[in-house]
């Protein structure tokens, strides 16, 4: 199976029948974005030259806060192990919401069809990326706001682009809260088949003001074990001779009332 089958598979199976893109579309785009070569290895839909990349995505409005702190811990740790990374920061520009409209899945196309704010420059990068970091400041028990927006419709649009790759989130809080923040992340991670990367506890940081969660010695060490099993795991899926997995060509959706 060559990799535009692999596509096609494993397209139709993330977007499945509730959700479902015209495959033949998405992979006209993939080719013409360059996603797909002439090869015959069955990987995920990216192409791998080089050294696999990371992407962090930075939630929090600061962006030179504690949730900065734990992220640029990751990417230090990351390069350190060969790594490439890129961290985009989400800023303070309004972002919109899903509104559930369905277009994404109609156009053939990843991403978002409202394309004035960051959305689709996730979409974008994550699809040129081998993982993703999402690292949120605790807000009432749950990610802010603005992230859980932008990764919804970052999810809801492009999942099939999205599997396979590992990922991992990160909450900042100054004292609780995070577990559920982290579980509301996880969520979407889960059902794309993203392996979600752990590490010697919870991927937790605190502090409350800017540059406090460097003094978090554990939460920093976290986030650097967090940084070597994630470079393990891309080295484990991009060594030689290894495999996405190949899943059940009809995806079963049942809404539970028929
Ligand atoms: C609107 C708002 C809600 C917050 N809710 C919580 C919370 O539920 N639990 C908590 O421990 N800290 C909470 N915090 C504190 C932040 O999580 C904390 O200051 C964090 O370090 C901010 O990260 P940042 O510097 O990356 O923005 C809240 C802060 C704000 C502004």
């Amino acid at each position: 199976m060559d990799r535009r089958d692999f596509l096609k598979k494993t397209a139709m199976v993330a977007a499945g029948t509730a959700i479902a893109a015209p495959v033949s579309a998405m992979i006209s785009h993939a080719e013409s974005a360059g996603i797909l070569e002439n090869e015959t290895n069955p990987q995920p839909a990216v192409v791998k030259t080089g050294k696999p990349k990371v992407l962090l995505v930075n939630g929090s409005p600061r962006p030179d806060g504690n949730t900065f702190c734990a992220l640029s811990e990751i990417e230090t740790q990351l390069q350190k192990l060969g790594v490439e990374t890129e961290l985009l920061q989400i800023g303070q520009k309004p972002v919109r919401m899903c509104i559930n409209c369905g277009a994404c899945h109609q156009s053939g196309n990843p991403g978002c069809v409202f394309d004035d704010d960051l959305c689709n420059t996730i979409v974008k990068k994550m699809v040129e990326s081998d993982a993703l970091v999402v690292g949120t400041p605790v807000y009432y028990g749950q990610p802010n706001g603005g992230i859980l927006s932008l990764m919804q419709r970052v999810f809801f649009s492009s999942s099939a682009y999205l599997q396979n790759k590992p990922a991992a989130a990160v909450a900042v809080c100054r004292r609780g809260g995070a577990t559920a923040t982290l579980q509301t992340m996880n969520m979407m991670f889960e059902m794309t088949s993203m392996p979600v990367i752990g590490s010697q506890y919870w991927n937790i940081v605190y502090g409350r003001d800017k540059g406090e969660a460097k003094l978090d010695k554990e939460g920093m060490q976290t986030m650097r074990t967090l940084a070597s099993n994630m470079a393990w795991l891309l080295e484990k899926i991009h060594a030689a001779g290894s495999s996405a997995p190949v899943r059940e060509k009809q995806r079963e959706v049942t809404n539970f009332i028929r």
